[in-house]
C-alpha cells in the first residue's frame, strides 16, 4: 500500500466550467512537492478537490492514496486517513478558542465507529502537555491559545494557526495554498519555519503558490507547473528559479505553441 498521493486523469467543473482538464500528479511520501502556476491556472480548484469540497464537480479520474480513491470519501473521511487540508475547517467560529477548536480536531481524529466519543477523547492533561509541546517548538505565544477564533485574526495569525493544527494533527499527507497575495514577510516565514519543522521522511507536503518567494525558505523536492488545468512540467527546485526569472510564457509557447 502506498502512501504517495496520486492523481490520475482528474477532471472537475466549476459552475459548469471544465477548470481540471485531465490532471496527473504524484506527491511522493517523503517530499516537498511545490505546484506553480499563473492566476487562474486551477490550483485552488485542485486543493478544494482533493479537500472534497461540494462546488467542485468531479466528472472523470482517481486520486489514490493508501489505497483508497478518496473522492468516494466524505471530507472527514479523508482527514481521518491522514490528509491535511488547511482550509478545510471554518475557521471563524464564535466563542470557541484556539486551543478548544484544536482539541475538538484532535478528538474528531481519534473517534471510532461504535465507541462513546467520550472513551476516545484524549485526556485533558495530555492534551495540554501535546498542545504546550508544539506551541513551544513553533515559538508561539501560551496566549495564542486562548484567543478566539473569531477575534479578527490577521492573515498571518491565520498561518500561525494552520501550522499549529498541522503540528498537532500530525498529518502524513498535507495540502496548502498559498493564495492570500496580502502575505506578509513574516506571515511567509511562519509557514515555511513550520513546514520545515513539521516536514519528516514519513510525511509528503503539496504547497500551491504562485511565489517563488516562497520557496526561497521552503525548499521543494520537486516543482510541478500547472496551466489550463493540467501539469505540463516537472522539475526540481531549479525549476521555480527559472520561472520566476523568465515567467510562464515560454512553457506556455512550448507546450501550447502560442504566447497568448
Ligand atoms: N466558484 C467559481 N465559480 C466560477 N468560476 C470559478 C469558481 N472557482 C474557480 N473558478 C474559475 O476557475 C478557474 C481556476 O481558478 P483557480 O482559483 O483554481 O485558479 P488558481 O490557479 O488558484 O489561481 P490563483 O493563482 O489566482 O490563485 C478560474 O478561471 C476561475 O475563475
Ligand atoms: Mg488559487
Amino acid at each position: 500500500m502506498s502512501n504517495d498521493l496520486v492523481i490520475k486523469d482528474l477532471r472537475v467543473n466549476v459552475a459548469d466550467k471544465e477548470i481540471l482538464k485531465g490532471l496527473n500528479l504524484t506527491i511522493k511520501q517523503g517530499t516537498i512537492h511545490a505546484v506553480m502556476g499563473p492566476n487562474g491556472s486551477g490550483k485552488s480548484t485542485l486543493a478544494y478537490t482533493i479537500a472534497g469540497h461540494p462546488n467542485y464537480e468531479v466528472t472523470g479520474g482517481e486520486i489514490w492514496y493508501k489505497g483508497e480513491n478518496i473522492l468516494e470519501l466524505e471530507a472527514d473521511e479523508r482527514s481521518r486517513l491522514g490528509l491535511f487540508l488547511a482550509f478545510q475547517y471554518p475557521v471563524s467560529v464564535p466563542g470557541v478558542s484556539v486551543a478548544n477548536f484544536l482539541r475538538a480536531a484532535v478528538n474528531a481524529h481519534r473517534a471510532e465507529e461504535g465507541k462513546d466519543a467520550k472513551q476516545t477523547a484524549i485526556p485533558i492533561a495530555q492534551y495540554r502537555k501535546l498542545l504546550r509541546e508544539n506551541m513551544a517548538s513553533l515559538q508561539m505565544d501560551d496566549t495564542f491559545a486562548r484567543r478566539y477564533l473569531n477575534e479578527g485574526f490577521s492573515g498571518g495569525e491565520k498561518k500561525r494557526l494552520e501550522i499549529l493544527q498541522m503540528s498537532v494533527l500530525k498529518p502524513q499527507m498535507a495540502v496548502m495554498d498559498e493564495t492570500d497575495s496580502g502575505l506578509d514577510i513574516d506571515a511567509l516565514r511562519i509557514v515555511s519555519d513550520g513546514v520545515n519543522k513539521i516536514f519528516t521522511p514519513e510525511m509528503g507536503v503539496l504547497v500551491i503558490t504562485h511565489y517563488q518567494r516562497l520557496l526561497n525558505y521552503i525548499k521543494p523536492h520537486v516543482v510541478s507547473v500547472m496551466m489550463e488545468g493540467q501539469i505540463v512540467r516537472e522539475g526540481g527546485p531549479e525549476l521555480a528559479l527559472e520561472l520566476e526569472d523568465k515567467g510562464y510564457d515560454w512553457i506556455r509557447e512550448e507546450v501550447f505553441g502560442n504566447a497568448s
